[in-house]
Formats: structure tokens, C-alpha cells, sequence
């Protein structure tokens, strides 16, 4: 058996309610399937309902499958199949689904319906997340369509077997330079990922090293098929991340310039080599002239003209090319006051509007920094008409508590994906541009660089997994809350019964908050220990060549990114929020010191000053972990031992963390400002 940690929110578990298998007997022990292939995300839908059916309740249904359209029926066969026949499902999309329930003549009966067998899988994992959270199963009428067509996740997995920013041990895709074929838990992902919804993967890091580049190649290639099978059996398109200078780092040519026509050659050949490979691979994702990577940039080129080279080749066989925004100047001169990071993204992309393919989709960080617990939702999001995009997020925990502080990111990207950029009028929300809703893209979405790794419970610190599910179902349906998926998360992982799944509810809710509450304060970032990103180190990063700067003086802290006397970053965004961030008199607290620098007294909208809020927050967020750690206490004879002390454990961790950031940050701006604490707490 494998653990609970393992399991993850898929419990296998038994349950302990003999009355309720006995009351869902008639309904579960019958199953009658039509699909139209053996193989594939159809014959998984059966695979799965069945294996959790018998799992739950010991009952081995009887099941019987046929050919024709995805459809699952369960109870009483006669019963059934008439009904099934008689009701109509609503249109669907090839991913939608829609369940219903009912009696009739006293026998209970089910009915799942998939636009196609992709949409009967989801429709299987949607009846399983009800079973496991004991929800009533008479009366359903389910209609669901994921919003976003692409809902992906991007491994950052090396050959060598490490993760680039990966908390929960090595790879599960690769160990010393091959890949790991034989491992049962490259399936046991994929299933978890489609639970939640999940349809699309790169499978290596966006930092495409000598190994990686070769992945494209005859000796690699016949594995990738392979893995690219695995999540095809999970509805989940396989995608690579390509190395732009990969035709000379292979050895084949003395250039990788976009216009040249021996280049261009190479990867339409390269293209049909892959698709004859994996006939319904997804495509490139691609960072290029980012963090010392190879781009166009090298030979007088620009983004478009690299993007729609590869896009060519990819284009006669359906392929897309994913092109990050991440680029800006990582050798910045610290004393440069005029260049601005949080500018780059829209500066060098925004002019190129309409120059790219129809295949191409620029893949945009949430924020205009780096994955920051608090920043600005990107202006470039929305911002251009003519050009399919798609939101990156982080699930991975880089500058968040890397999987040792708990911190539950639902929250944060809710708030992005409800930000109103006001590009097209009021309600020009950040979701309805991912979903393609407000401009007709072609294609959009969203990602999630992955939180997994080879640790037993596959995240490290088991709450940690909220992310990874959270992160799927918010990606399905942007509208469910974050109360909503943290209940569900809690429930399916912790049972339903008891206070635990409350107080871990609970605590995920809280957690972006104090994590943000002891760290870097109002939006001002990066106060990390350079390279490592967990620890505080508050000029770490201040006289880098990376462009993340405070700015701390005796005075005052924070960076001047208005258009009057600032960078002018905030004129990336359209009038309403322009101004709101423009303007000290309607700058939101938590984003102050990301737009303006002020004095550390200035007075905040809460009516504390600056310093007095970074005195307190720091105060509270290291209170509010020992409250935790006192629930969590409370739960010692609920929570089996090997979770329980798991996640005990990391709480501990926390609060040495929380109290070095708190004392290192109190310290030194009390040092800085020599304004005393007003409650006169202790200060080092
Ligand atoms: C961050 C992160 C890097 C990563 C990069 C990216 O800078 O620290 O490890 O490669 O983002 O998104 O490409």
C-alpha cells in the first residue's frame, strides 16, 4: 500500500461506513461503458472509476463496455441504459463533461456524460471528488467546461535528476542523464494531474542545458514518445523546452539565426523527425535571450523572428510554440537609477503586437519581477490585441517558503486572475483574458512551474500539495474560491470527518498572509539570500547586477516607478489603474513600496506609518506560526504519526525562519530609521 502522503488527495483508503456502501451498492456495482478507443483517456476513465470503487467500499463492480460515444453509466443495467437513452446531454465541448443522477422504478442510477473521452475522465475524477467528500450523490445535474484551453504545468526537471527551484528532492523524470522509463510514478503524476484537470506538460527545465538539448534527438527521442504515451493515457499533451541555439550545440550548424535558411531548414526537419515520433506532440516552449540564454537577440533579430521561425516548423503538424516574457537585463549596473526590470517584459514585447503566428503564444509571468509573495499583476497581460497569451504562475514555492513555510498560493492568484486591467473597459479581468474570452484568441491559458519532486509525498511539506491541486482546479474553473479549494483539498486529503481538515482549511487560508507578513514588507520584495531565496538577507540583492533594488536610506525605502518622478513603469497599465498606482493617495498599502519611495513615515491607508507597520506585521507573523503550531498540536491522536509529524516538524521550521526575518528586519530598519518600536517590543 502505498502512503498516504503518496496518495495525495486520490486516497485509496477504505471507508468505515458500512451503511453508506451498503446505501450506494445499487448504484456503484454496475457499470456500463461505451468508448470508442481501447486505449486512451476512455478506457482510463473506466480504470480509474473502478479501481477507486472497489478501493472505497470492496465492491467489484460488474461492468460491461461497448463502443460508442464517451459515456459511463452506473446502476442497475436495464434501468440505466434506458434512461441514458432518454435524456439528452447538453452540447460539450470535447473536454466538458456533465453528470446527472437519479431513481427510477426505486433503482438508482448515474450518468456520465463526455464531449469526449477527455471529458469522460474529468467527469470519473468529478464523481470520485464527490465520493471522497461524501457529498449526496442523488439528484446530480453537472455541467462543467474547463475556461481555459490550456492548462498546463512546466517541470523545471534536469537530465542530471536535480529541479531548477525544486524543494521536494530530485526529479521523477530523469536520474543521471537518462530517463526514468521503468517508474510507475511518471503514471502515478500524470493521474494526479488529470484529476484536477491538468491537460497539457513540458516535461524539462525552461533552462535548456547541453543534456536537455539532446532530448530532441534520434537517441532521445524513442524515451520522450514514451512519456508522451504515459500522459496521453491521461489526456495530457506532451510539450519539450527547446534550446534556441540547439542546431549548433548539436553540431550541425554554425548559426542559429531565425532568417537564415539552413536554420529554418533544420527545424522543419527536426519538427517532422519529432511528430513522426509523437504524431500529437504539443510543441516548443522556449526562454530565449533570458538569463544568459541563446536568443535572436544574438543576431540582430527580435522576439518575433525567432518565435515564428519555430512556429513554421511546428505549424503543418498543429504544434505551438510557448515564448516566454521573461527577459530583461540581468547585468544592470545597481547604480543605473533609470533602468527599471519591471519594465522589461512590456518594453521589448508590446511594439511586436501582431507579429507573431497564429501558433504562437507569449507565456507571461503573473508579475513584471519574478514570482514575489506580493507584486503588480504584469501590465503586458491584455495588452496586446493581436497576440495569444497565456499566465504563468509559480506553484513551485521559490521565493514563497520553498515547501518548508506554508504558504498557499490560491489566494495570490486569485487576486491576479481577478485584477482588472481595464484595457477593454471595466471588467477587463485578468481571467477573462487567459480564457481567450475578452480578446478572440486562438489559444491562451494558464501555467504553473511544478511543485513536485521525488520525495515520498511528492511536495515536501505535505501542505504544499494544496498548491499543486489548487493550482489545476483554479486553472479548470477561475470562479471557485479559494475557501472552496481549500476545503475540498482538506477534505479529500485529510477526511471529512473531525477538526482536521477545519484547521488545515484554516491554515492554508491564512498562510500567503503571514508568510508575506514576516518577509519582505509592502510589495517591496526581493530581501533574500541571493541565489537561495528562502533566507532574509535584506541587501542581498541591493548592489547586484540583477535589477531588485529597496533602496533603503535613513529616510525613507521603497522604488519611485512613477511616470512623475519615477521609471514610468506605471504607465504599462491602462488610465484607471495607471493612476491608482501613480497616485501615493490611492496606491494600495500592500503595493506601496513597489510603486513609490517614501519616508518611513509616511502614513499608510491601514493609519499606521510604514515603519510602525513593518515593526508590527513582523510581530504578528511570528505569533501567528506559534498559534499554529499550538492547533496543530491539538490534532496529535487525529493525524496519522507519519503526517502529523511531518508537518509538525516544518512548523517548527517555520518559526526559526519567521523569527530570523523578524529580527534581521526589525533590526535593521530601526538601525536604518532609528525610530523606535511604539509598543517597545524588544529589538535587537
Ligand atoms: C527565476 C528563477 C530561475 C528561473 C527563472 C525563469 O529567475 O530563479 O531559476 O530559471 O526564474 O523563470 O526562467
Amino acid at each position: 500500500m502505498k502512503s498516504l502522503g503518496y496518495q495525495a488527495w486520490l486516497a485509496e483508503e477504505k471507508w468505515h461506513d458500512t451503511e453508506r456502501i451498503e446505501a450506494l451498492r445499487p448504484l456503484l456495482g454496475q457499470i456500463t461503458a461505451t468508448i470508442n478507443s481501447d486505449r486512451g483517456p476512455g478506457r482510463t476513465a473506466i480504470e480509474e472509476l473502478t479501481t477507486a470503487i472497489s478501493a472505497f467500499t470492496g465492491i467489484r463492480p460488474e461492468l460491461s463496455v461497448r463502443t460508442g460515444p464517451a459515456r459511463i453509466v452506473l446502476g442497475s443495467a436495464d434501468t440505466a441504459s434506458s434512461v441514458a437513452d432518454k435524456l439528452k446531454a447538453h452540447p460539450l465541448s470535447e473536454e466538458g463533461y456533465n453528470i446527472c443522477s437519479s431513481t427510477e422504478d426505486g433503482h438508482p442510477y448515474a450518468v456520465l456524460y463526455g464531449g469526449g473521452e477527455k471529458g469522460l475522465l474529468y467527469a470519473v475524477f468529478h464523481l470520485l471528488r464527490l465520493l471522497g467528500t461524501s457529498a449526496e450523490l442523488a439528484d446530480l445535474n453537472v455541467s462543467q467546461s474547463p475556461r481555459n484551453r490550456l492548462r498546463m504545468i512546466n517541470q523545471w526537471d534536469n537530465m542530471d535528476g536535480s529541479v531548477e527551484r525544486g524543494y521536494s528532492g530530485g526529479s521523477i523524470f530523469y536520474r543521471e542523464n537518462r530517463v526514468l522509463l521503468e517508474s510507475g510514478r511518471i503514471r502515478d503524476y500524470a493521474r494526479l494531474l488529470a484529476s484536477v484537470g491538468i491537460n497539457a506538460i513540458s516535461i524539462n527545465n525552461v533552462n535548456v542545458h547541453r543534456e536537455e538539448t539532446k532530448l530532441i534527438t534520434e537517441a532521445l527521442l524513442p524515451d520522450v514518445a514514451r512519456l508522451a504515451d504515459v500522459f496521453g493515457q491521461y489526456g495530457i499533451r506532451l510539450f519539450l523546452s527547446v534550446n534556441y541555439a540547439a542546431p549548433m550545440e548539436l553540431g550541425d550548424l554554425s548559426t542559429a539565426d531565425p532568417l537564415d535558411e539552413e536554420v529554418q531548414k533544420w527545424w522543419r526537419d527536426k519538427a517532422g523527425e519529432i511528430y513522426r515520433s509523437i504524431p500529437d506532440f504539443g510543441g516548443f516552449l522556449v526562454k530565449a535571450d533570458s538569463e544568459n540564454r541563446p536568443g535572436p537577440f544574438t543576431y540582430g533579430r527580435d522576439h518575433a523572428d525567432g518565435a515564428n521561425m519555430l512556429a513554421d516548423a511546428l505549424a503543418p503538424y498543429g504544434g505551438l510554440v510557448l515564448w516566454r516574457c521573461f527577459v530583461y537585463d540581468c547585468h544592470q549596473d545597481w547604480r543605473d537609477r533609470s533602468t527599471d526590470r519591471a519594465r522589461a517584459a512590456y518594453d521589448h514585447f508590446r511594439p511586436l503586437d501582431g507579429r507573431f503566428r497564429d501558433n504562437v503564444i507569449l507565456q507571461i509571468k503573473n508579475g513584471p519581477m519574478d514570482f514575489q509573495v506580493r507584486e503588480p499583476v504584469s501590465p503586458l497581460f491584455g495588452a496586446m490585441e493581436h497576440t495569444n497569451q497565456m499566465m504563468e504562475f509559480q506553484i513551485a514555492q521559490e521565493y514563497t517558503g520553498q515547501q518548508r513555510d506554508v504558504c498557499f498560493l490560491v489566494p495570490q492568484w486569485k487576486q491576479a486572475l481577478d485584477f482588472d486591467t481595464g484595457l477593454k473597459g471595466p471588467g477587463s479581468t485578468v481571467k477573462r483574458i487567459a480564457s481567450g474570452e475578452l480578446h478572440p484568441y486562438l489559444h491562451s491559458g494558464v501555467t504553473g512551474v511544478s511543485n513536485i519532486g521525488d520525495d515520498e509525498n511528492w511536495t515536501g511539506h505535505h501542505l504544499a500539495q494544496a498548491n499543486l491541486f489548487g493550482f489545476g482546479r483554479l486553472a479548470w474553473d477561475p470562479d471557485l474560491s479559494a475557501e472552496e479549494i481549500a476545503q475540498e483539498w482538506s477534505r479529500l486529503t485529510f477526511g471529512n470527518e473531525g477538526k482536521v481538515a477545519a484547521t488545515v482549511r484554516e491554515i492554508l487560508l491564512e498562510s500567503w498572509r503571514i508568510y508575506e507578513s514576516y518577509t519582505a514588507p509592502l510589495g517591496v520584495g526581493w530581501m533574500v539570500q541571493p541565489h537561495y531565496h528562502y533566507a532574509v538577507d535584506v541587501d542581498g540583492y541591493e548592489y547586484s547586477k540583477w535589477g531588485t533594488y529597496h533602496f533603503a536610506d535613513r529616510n525613507g525605502i521603497g522604488v519611485d516607478r512613477t511616470i512623475s518622478t519615477g521609471t514610468g513603469y506605471t504607465s504599462q497599465y491602462a488610465s484607471a489603474n495607471r493612476e491608482r498606482y501613480e497616485s501615493l493617495a490611492s496606491c494600495p498599502d500592500e503595493l506601496l513600496l513597489f510603486f513609490h519611495h517614501v519616508p518611513y513615515t509616511h502614513v499608510l491607508h491601514s493609519g499606521k506609518t510604514v515603519i510602525q507597520h513593518i515593526y508590527d506585521t513582523h510581530f504578528e507573523g511570528v505569533e501567528r506560526v506559534e498559534a499554529w503550531i499550538r492547533r496543530w498540536q491539538e490534532l496529535i491522536s487525529e493525524v496519522d504519526s507519519e503526517r502529523f509529524e511531518q508537518i509538525a516538524e516544518r512548523l517548527g521550521w517555520q518559526l526559526n525562519n519567521a523569527k530570523q526575518w523578524r529580527d534581521v528586519i526589525n533590526t535593521y530598519f530601526y538601525r536604518k530609521s532609528g525610530i523606535p518600536d511604539a509598543q517597545g517590543r524588544f529589538i535587537y
